[in-house]
């Protein structure tokens, strides 16, 4: 299984902005052909994002950030499951921990938009990841398994983003042995051919330590991700640890 190296851009840049790192980091993703890359753009640069791609021969994923739990109507300002389909998503992030946390997102608003990825074949990454206190009372796998809880009956295509909520853009990295205990823990719980990637501080000093577990497909990143050298980086690191193992 090729490893997935997927920037979130969270709500960042502008279009200009998101232009110029496209053309930095693309040179990079040209020559990483046992890596595959996923970009996660705000909506409304799914297009640009889809055409860049296509005009540059880039074989890039476009995953949007979010659906909404609404079908097609009059909920202003949302943004449908079939709308990022439309503009070149092929995968949507869901319960990313922003969203549980700032936008009060629940596992029962998650299953419904599940629902929606089945209706139009997007492929949901599911964002799972324990707070502090829930590391601290040792109720990591127990919150975990809660969030996996909502895939039992899908049978479509899904990735899960391990993302300890305490390590998102706190500089603070599980070290590759928490990650891997945990991602160890998912792989027995989801099919065997499931990308599971983590996410948390990822950048290109730790990459490689991550990406070295057994069950750690790929990672999921954030900051970094808006950094061109950082994220060139982490996607030539990893290419060449893909071509060493020879996945
Ligand atoms: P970070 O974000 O790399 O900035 O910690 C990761 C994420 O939230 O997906």
């Amino acid at each position: 299984m090729k490893p997935v190296i997927a920037a979130n851009w969270k709500m960042n840049l502008t279009l200009t902005e998101v232009k110029e790192l496209l053309h930095e980091i693309s040179d990079a993703i040209r020559t990483s052909n046992d890596v595959s890359v996923m970009i996660c753009p705000s909506n409304n640069y799914l297009l640009p994002v889809q055409q860049f791609c296509m005009d540059q021969g880039l074989n890039v994923m476009i995953c949007a950030q979010n659906i909404s739990e609404y079908q097609p109507g009059a909920y202003t300002g949302d943004v449908s499951a079939n709308m990022v389909k439309s503009c070149g998503a092929t995968h949507v992030l869901l319960g990313h921990s922003e969203r549980r946390h700032v936008f009060n997102e629940t596992n029962d608003m998650l299953k419904t938009k599940l629902s929606y990825c089945k209706d139009t074949g997007l492929i949901p990454v599911l964002c799972v990841g324990e707070t502090l206190t829930d590391r601290e009372q040792d109720k990591t796998e127990s919150v975990i398994k809660q969030q996996l809880s909502i895939l039992s009956g899908f049978d479509g295509e899904f990735m899960v983003a391990y993302e300890p909520v305490w390590a998102i853009g706190t500089g603070k990295t599980a070290t590759p042995e928490m990650a891997q205990a945990v991602h160890e823990f998912i792989r027995n719980e989801c099919p065997e051919e499931c990308v599971v990637l983590y996410g948390g501080s990822v950048k290109k000093a730790n990459v490689e330590g991550l990406l070295q577990q057994s069950d750690i497909n790929g990672a999921l990143i954030g900051g970094a991700s808006l950094v061109a050298e950082e994220f060139s980086g982490i996607v030539s690191l990893s290419n060449q640890m893909a071509v060493k193992k020879g996945v």
